[in-house]
C-alpha cells in the first residue's frame, strides 16, 4: 500500500522519463519540471468545491458550476521546490505563495528552519507544499511541521519522484497530509538518493554541484 496518489498520466510519464535522463540540461530540466507540475496540479485540485452560478450565454441564461471561493497557497520547499512553482501557478494563478527553507544541523542532524514566510491569511488557505524529491521524508516532514505552526486550513504534498520510505515517514508524522507523486521508485542508495531517481534535483535545475 503506497499511501500516496500516483499521478501517472502518459504525458507525465513521458516528461518524467526525459527529466530523469542524465543528458537533459538545466534549461530543459526546468521546463519539464514545471510542465509536470502543471499537469499534476490538475489532479491535485480535482476535489476543489464548486458552486452553482447563473451565466447568460449568447443564447440563454442557465446554471453552471464555478470554483467556490476556495483560497489556495503554494509552498515550495527551498530550493528545489522552486522548480515546480511556476508550473503550479500557471494553473492556479491567484494562489498566494509561501516559502519554507531548512537545513540539516551537521552535529544534531536535526532539520533547522532558516526561513518560513506564509501568506498573511494562511489560516484560511489550503496549502500545496511542493518538493520534487521525497527521499527519506525527513526534510519534507520537518518542513510540513514548520508550516503547520502557521496554522493553515489544510496541507497537501506534491512531489515528482518518491521513495516508499519517504512516503511512509511523512504519513506517519502527518497522517492528515495527502501525498501526490508522479512516480514511486525502487529504493534509496547509501547517500539517501532515490534509485533510479534523477540525481540531485536542485543541482540539475540550477546547474550547480
Ligand atoms: N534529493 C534529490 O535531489 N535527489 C534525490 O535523489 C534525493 C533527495
Amino acid at each position: 500500500m503506497s499511501n500516496a496518489v500516483v499521478i501517472d498520466h502518459p504525458l507525465i510519464q513521458h516528461k518524467l522519463a526525459l527529466l530523469r535522463d542524465k543528458d537533459t540540461g538545466p534549461k530543459e530540466f526546468r521546463e519539464l519540471a514545471n510542465e509536470i507540475a502543471t499537469l499534476m496540479a490538475y489532479e491535485v485540485t480535482r476535489d476543489l468545491p464548486l458552486k452553482e452560478v447563473e451565466i447568460e450565454t449568447p443564447i440563454k441564461k442557465a446554471k453552471f458550476k464555478m470554483i467556490e471561493g476556495k483560497k489556495l497557497g503554494i509552498v515550495p520547499i527551498l530550493r528545489a521546490g522552486l522548480g515546480m512553482l511556476d508550473g503550479v501557478l500557471k494553473l492556479i494563478p491567484t494562489a498566494r505563495v509561501g516559502h519554507v527553507g531548512l537545513y540539516r544541523d551537521p552535529e544534531t542532524l536535526e532539520a533547522v528552519e532558516y526561513y518560513c514566510k506564509m501568506p498573511t491569511d494562511v489560516s484560511e488557505r489550503d496549502l500545496i507544499v511542493v518538493d520534487p524529491m521525497l527521499a527519506t521524508g525527513g526534510s519534507a516532514s520537518a518542513a510540513i511541521s514548520f508550516v503547520k505552526e502557521k496554522d493553515p486550513r489544510s496541507i497537501k504534498l506534491m512531489c515528482l519522484v518518491s521513495a516508499q520510505v519517504g512516503i511512509d515517514r511523512v504519513k506517519k508524522d502527518h497522517p492528515d497530509v495527502e501525498i501526490y507523486t508522479a512516480a514511486i521508485d525502487e529504493k534509496l542508495n547509501d547517500h539517501a538518493y532515490i534509485v533510479p531517481g534523477l540525481g540531485d534535483a536542485g543541482d540539475r535545475l540550477y546547474g550547480t554541484r
